[in-house]
């Protein structure tokens, strides 16, 4: 038996992937491009075994099994590292299992999220991108050209491609639509590039969504003209702008980008027809709340992004962190959060709501909200919060 574990991210996409050109391959209507996150709080742990006396693939999810024997994405990564194993070798030179034999080994995968699943914050990226790192590093896969585990990992779940780096990330589309061998993930730049960049999460639910992406996707394929408009005239010229943005880090450009085609993206949920909805009025609220800072701030500091999820992702950088997380704070207390994380800062203050003034906060962010400092019209408060940056890829744990 061998095994490996690793480790793999989530990432949460700047210029948004929705649409499939092709169901069976996985490939997009568009080319995309995301943040990879660091892996302190959000990622997959996944252990891989492998087995000649394993009668059958099996996964367990959350210590809880799950049936993949039908599930063709699970499959498809299985086979995929599978095709490019190599021949395993003792430190001594013996052959311990010649690349022909890989075929007769059956594969038992154990993985844990360590953050909600399915509630639109990229589970699945992480998990598939585990899955493909830890299939490889038992397999011993190599590619035969740049990126290809990526493509394999592209057919777990499309956003999982992307998680396989680290740093600034996009996934091109790729123009051979009968192999999708071209359909894969590249670095646009590594994750020590922009250190002072972060990314402030607020988990305003923690439930599964009622609407999957593979789901809202192909509604949307079919019925929203919008989202046509997007993959054919919109799309490229934003990937240009924002992976240009990122390089030189204008944060100005990069984050208008990302507000503008969250925005997008959600205009064409809501053009699908029957239209989703992903964000509910806690996401409403993060939304006006960010662009009445950027207006007091006189800039683009903060920059926000939903993927399918009233889940917000707030990137912004290192000088305005407190600032902005102290502002959130003063909109969507959470009592847990301030007590364990914040003991002696100023955020974890009974008189938070006046430091929040003493920013010199205008009039117009101090209307949008209650006596205590709550956004009128809330549908709720954060479950949690996590403050993050962009970090590597997968990582090796341990193997045996
Ligand atoms: C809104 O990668 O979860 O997060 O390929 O069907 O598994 P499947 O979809 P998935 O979709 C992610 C959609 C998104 C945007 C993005 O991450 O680019």
């Amino acid at each position: 038996m061998f095994s490996a574990t690793v480790s793999a991210p989530t990432n949460i996409a700047c210029v948004k992937y929705w649409g499939k050109k092709s169901v069976a391959l996985n490939t997009p209507i568009n080319s995309s491009v995301s943040v990879t996150l660091d892996q302190n709080d959000l990622k997959a742990v996944t252990t891989v075994c492998v087995s000649k006396s394993f009668k059958k693939d099996r996964l367990w999810l959350n210590g809880t099994e799950e049936d993949v024997t039908k599930s063709k994405r699970f499959m498809a990564c299985i086979s995929g590292v599978k095709r490019l194993a190599t021949t395993k070798v003792s430190t001594e030179g013996e052959v311990l299992v010649d690349k022909s034999e890989w075929k007769h080994f059956g594969v038992h995968v154990s993985s844990m999220n360590t953050f909600p699943t399915a509630a639109g914050l990229a589970s699945s990226a992480a998990g598939y991108a585990a899955l493909v790192a830890g299939l490889a590093e038992v397999f011993g896969a190599k590619e035969t050209y740049p990126g290809e585990l990526s493509t394999i990992a592209r057919q777990g779940s499309g956003s999982a491609c992307r998680s396989l780096y680290g740093g600034f990330v996009a996934w091109r589309m790729g123009k051979d639509h009968d192999t999708g061998e071209d359909s894969l993930a590249q670095q646009v730049c590594d994750e020590n590039h922009w250190p002072e960049l972060r990314a402030l999460i607020l988990v305003v639910s923690d439930e599964k969504k009622d609407t999957s992406s593979t789901e809202g996707m192909s509604t949307s394929v079919n019925t929203s003209k919008l989202l046509g408009y997007r993959a054919s005239t919109v799309v490229d010229e934003r990937m240009r702008s924002i992976e240009k943005a990122y390089t030189e880090r204008d944060f100005e450009t990069f984050g208008k980008i990302t507000m503008q085609d969250s925005n997008q993206f959600h205009a064409t949920c809501l053009d699908t027809y029957p239209p989703i909805f992903y964000m509910n009025d806690v996401s409403k609220s993060v939304i006006k709340i960010v662009h009445a800072y950027n207006r007091w701030k006189g800039k683009v500091a903060a920059a926000y992004t939903f993927d399918a999820g009233p889940n917000a992702v707030i990137y912004h950088l290192e000088d305005v962190a407190d600032e902005l997380l102290a502002l959130m704070l003063q909109y969507f207390p959470d009592d847990k959060f301030l007590g364990s994380l914040f003991g002696s800062s100023f955020v974890n203050n009974p008189q938070a709501w006046d430091r929040a003034k003493a920013f010199g906060l205008d009039d117009e962010l101090l209307r949008m909200c209650d006596a205590k400092g709550r956004a009128r019209g809330m549908g709720g408060d954060v479950k949690k919060i996590y403050i993050t940056k962009s970090g590597p890829g997968p990582i090796v744990l341990s193997k045996e």
